[in-house]
């Protein structure tokens, strides 16, 4: 019996060192499917965030944060919607634990929110100990359902005050803010909870918060705004990774990671330089800005070398791109554990110059343009076109760029055309299985992928676009006081993937979206129903799909 096992392992270890051979860039595998599953222990999940899904914005002592105070202000927010009921999820959320359990998912993602903690930002002020109890029972929850919970510590939602005094991100005051926030999690979640992400998406804080002013605090702080809390958001990430390490790991025996979410970036042309040099500087100003320091000690070349040079056409004395001492190099380099990674697009990517003085910015810093494929499928919002060979690009590049990390896929998911309530998902179905297909492609390549988590559990507030972009495996009546969730047929397709741990024959994967839109047609029903009722049986509400006409990029 022992023979048999050794001999199969080293079977396995043949097969999987000739499978890790270097990824080749020119190959075009774009189409083809691959059958086959992950290896054993993949973790499956799905995630969320406080403000996304929460509400009770102000209930039980919870102080504001910057995303109340942005979502409150008129005009900031599609419709003038604000999260301040959301889904709901403080009162429901035993509910949605049963849902997770029902999928049979190995994990649930989601954040806690600090000023529901620490309503005045400060842990030296007050600890709002019924806040506490919230992501406590939460917790206990999760682990009584055998359901891992990884937490993420900031997803955005900083609380007001610390804006209004301090300037938020753009003040390094932050950096210990933050890590005594995350020590106090620490110190009462630590006991339960061993993986942790800092920050979610720090390029989004940075360039749509201080940036562009999409997202809050609102801020457009162009070509300086975005560098500067990028940079102390990066610290903050260090220093609370060190807290860690020093504090708590010995007896928590957790692991800190970030959460980067990156857009694959392909030449336009792969013959010429400029066009390959342009993809790259597309994604080192995306991902390689925080991801460099933290695998690598030091922002990517190209950005110092591109936001250098435009400063000084601009005549400053110094570069707008902020520079860490060579202590801080070391602190930083590094601090992470694991490698969360967002992921849902890709552009094709072409050299362009931006002279200099015609509206200096973050955007115009990168020398290039964005360029999508009109035949790309772009079934929700926007700028969510779906092209999954992107993502194990994207895989790859992590791999080869930053020494194979341990990565663990945050989120990954599609939404829907506004006012669709078409809850038969075929796109999300074919979008989760041919982007998880590339993830698995990724793995045979030898990238060190551990787990993948669904955005989202939920369809909750998507931030400036309001409640009309649906990204959920379940739908939400939000017109509803209960927040009622049906489930799409992607829920069950999810399932199946799960189950089978990946793909494992044709046949059977085919049979896959026949019988998860068995159960959509009388989910459909019945939220046409509670439709009719809401309103009151005054219009037939049957099930509509709305394509609003918009242009290609
Ligand atoms: C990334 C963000 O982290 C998440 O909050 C958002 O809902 C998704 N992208 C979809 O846009």
């Amino acid at each position: 019996m022992q023979f048999i096992l050794r001999t199969h392992h080293v079977i396995t270890l043949v097969l999987w060192v000739s499978a890790s051979e270097d990824f080749d860039w020119t190959k075009n595998e774009k189409t083809s499917f691959y059958y086959g599953t992950f290896p054993t222990g993949f973790s499956w999940g799905v995630g969320s965030s406080a403000y996304q899904t929460e509400g009770a914005w102000n209930i039980d002592g919870k102080g504001a944060s910057i995303w109340d105070s942005f979502a409150h202000r008129k005009g900031k927010i599609f419709l003038n919607d604000t999260g301040d009921s959301s889904c709901e999820g403080y009162y429901k959320f035993k509910d949605d634990v049963t849902l997770m359990k029902d999928m049979k998912l190995n994990h649930y993602r989601f954040s806690v929110s600090w000023p529901r903690i620490l309503p005045s930002g400060l842990k030296s002020e007050r600890i709002n100990e019924k806040g506490i109890k919230y992501y406590d029972d939460l917790i206990n929850m999760l682990l009584a359902n055998k359901i891992t919970p990884v937490v993420t510590l900031y997803h955005w939602d900083l609380p007001q005050v610390l804006q209004e005094k301090y300037g938020g991100w753009q003040n390094v005051s932050m950096v210990d803010y933050f890590n005594d926030f995350a020590n106090l999690c620490f110190e009462r979640f630590g006991n339960r909870v061993r993986n942790w992400i800092t920050f979610n998406n720090p390029w989004s804080i940075a360039v749509e918060g201080y940036e562009t002013g999409e997202h809050a605090p609102g801020l457009k702080l162009k070509g300086t705004g975005a560098y500067r809390a990028a940079h102390h958001i990066i610290k903050a990430h260090a220093k609370v990774w060190h807290t860690y390490d020093t504090q708590w790991r010995s007896k928590q025996k957790g692991l800190v990671g970030i959460s980067l979410t990156a857009d694959w970036g392909e030449p336009v042309d792969v013959t010429n330089q400029r066009d390959i040099e342009a993809a790259e500087r597309y994604i080192q100003f995306y991902m390689g800005w925080f991801a460099t320091p933290i695998f690598n000690g030091d922002y990517p070349q190209a950005m110092k070398d591109y936001v250098g040079r435009k400063s000084g056409q601009q005549g400053l004395g110094a570069s707008r791109l902020p520079v860490f001492s060579p202590q801080e190099k070391s602190y930083i380099r590094g601090t992470c554990d694991f490698l969360g990674l967002g992921h849902f697009t890709t552009r094709y990517i072409t050299q362009k110059n931006y002279p200099s003085g015609v509206g200096d910015s973050y955007f115009a810093d990168r020398d290039l343009a964005e360029l999508v494929d009109p035949k790309w499928p772009d079934p929700g919002s926007e700028w969510l076109y779906s092209v999954p060979w992107g993502f194990r690009r994207l895989l790859n590049f992590v791999k080869t760029q930053y020494g194979n990390p341990m990565i663990y896929v945050t989120e990954n998911g599609v939404s829907e055309k506004m006012l669709c309530t078409d809850l038969c998902d075929d796109w999300r179905m074919q979008y989760f299985k041919d982007y998880i297909n590339e993830m698995l492609k990724a793995v045979k390549d030898g990238v060190n992928i551990k787990g993948y988590t669904a955005w989202s559990l939920l369809d909750n507030f998507e931030w400036d676009e309001g409640f009309s972009e649906r990204f959920g495996l379940y739908y939400v009546d939000f017109r509803n006081k209960n927040k009622t969730r049906y489930p799409k047929a992607s829920v069950q397709f999810y399932k199946r993937i799960i189950s089978s741990n990946g793909f494992p024959n044709q046949r059977e994967v085919e049979s896959w979206k026949r019988k998860a839109v068995e159960t959509c047609s009388s989910s459909n029903q019945l939220l046409a129903a509670a439709t009719r009722e809401s309103q009151g049986g005054q219009e037939h509400a049957g099930v509509q799909r709305a394509w609003p006409v918009h242009d290609e990029v």
